[in-house]
């Protein structure tokens, strides 16, 4: 398929890369741009040569947010008619895991959609930042809710209300990122990860991901019930045999995906 505001890369065995290409504007989030974000996870999701998608931008930018020009003069109708964060949600029904590969600006819904992926490996460069106040907004995809989660309720309300940032330590030391890397291989972290990701046993990667996810949506007692079905149904795969018979013979499993 022909992109063009993104990149689409196979770059080690079961992973696939989207980079977000609009360097000029600092990858600002269109709708087309995002649009074509989703098709592609979607495709990758579908396919089964791809176990794990990592999304990343520049060494620049991953992304400075939602461009704004295009919705400096909406009305709320004009914002819903466009569906302008309701595409963000189809990044949730995405069964395979996605990493964000993040380096220099994640601001706005930059910073919102490594949030949306289920892990994140930053730059030493990269800046966290939800800078909607000074625009005369709030964060409308996702930044008031899942930094509260992530990183409480204290420093999400210092970054929603007064523009504060989070350099690359500090959201490793608040829990927001996976990992810290040079600028030079901050990518291929986030590669390595994911094809190591890639290379397990697939079905049980998927409901794990779920499993976690859920944690973020419910009581501790339906989550557990959750996770406890999960995990009772993956006794129905070939690769649940598969996997204690290896570990009982020493030897390496061979996941069929089944
Ligand atoms: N939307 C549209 N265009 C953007 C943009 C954005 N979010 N961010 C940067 N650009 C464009 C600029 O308009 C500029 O374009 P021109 O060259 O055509 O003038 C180009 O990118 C370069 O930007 P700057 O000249 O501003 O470069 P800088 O180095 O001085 O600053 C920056 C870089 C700090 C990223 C700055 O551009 C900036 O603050 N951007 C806006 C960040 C922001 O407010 N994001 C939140 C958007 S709202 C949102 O995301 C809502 C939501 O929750 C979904």
């Amino acid at each position: 398929m022909d992109y063009e505001n993104i990149l689409v890369e196979r770059p080690a065995e079961g992973v696939g890369l989207v980079r977000l290409n609009r360097p000029r504007a600092f990858n600002a989030l269109t709708g087309p741009l995002m649009d074509e974000l989703m098709s592609a996870l979607e495709s990758m999701d579908t396919d089964d040569a791809i176990g794990c998608m990592v999304v990343t931008g520049n060494e620049k930018a991953f992304a400075a947010g939602a461009d704004i020009s295009e919705m400096a003069q909406a009305t709320p109708v004009d914002m819903i008619d466009m569906a302008f964060i309701a595409r963000w949600e189809r990044l949730r029904s995405i069964h395979k895991p996605v990493i964000a590969a993040v380096s220099g600006y994640a601001l706005g819904g930059g910073c919102e959609l490594a949030l949306a992926c289920d892990m994140i490996v930053a730059s030493e460069t990269a800046q966290f930042g939800q800078p909607e106040i000074n625009l005369g907004v709030i964060p409308g995809a996702g930044g008031t809710q899942r930094l509260t989660r992530t990183i409480g309720k204290a420093l999400a309300m210092e970054m929603a209300l007064n523009d504060r940032r989070l350099t690359a330590d500090e959201a490793a030391r608040f829990g927001l990122v996976n990992h810290v890397a040079p600028v030079a291989e901050y990518l291929d972290v986030a590669v390595k990860l994911a094809a190591e990701i890639a290379a397990r046993a697939p079905l049980a990667v998927r409901l794990a991901k779920d499993a976690v996810n859920m944690a973020l949506e419910t009581t501790l007692s339906a989550g557990l019930a959750y996770e406890r079905n999960h995990f009772y149904a993956l006794f129905a795969t070939e690769d649940q045999k598969e996997g204690m018979a290896a570990f009982l013979e020493k030897r390496k499993p061979a996941w069929q995906g089944k």
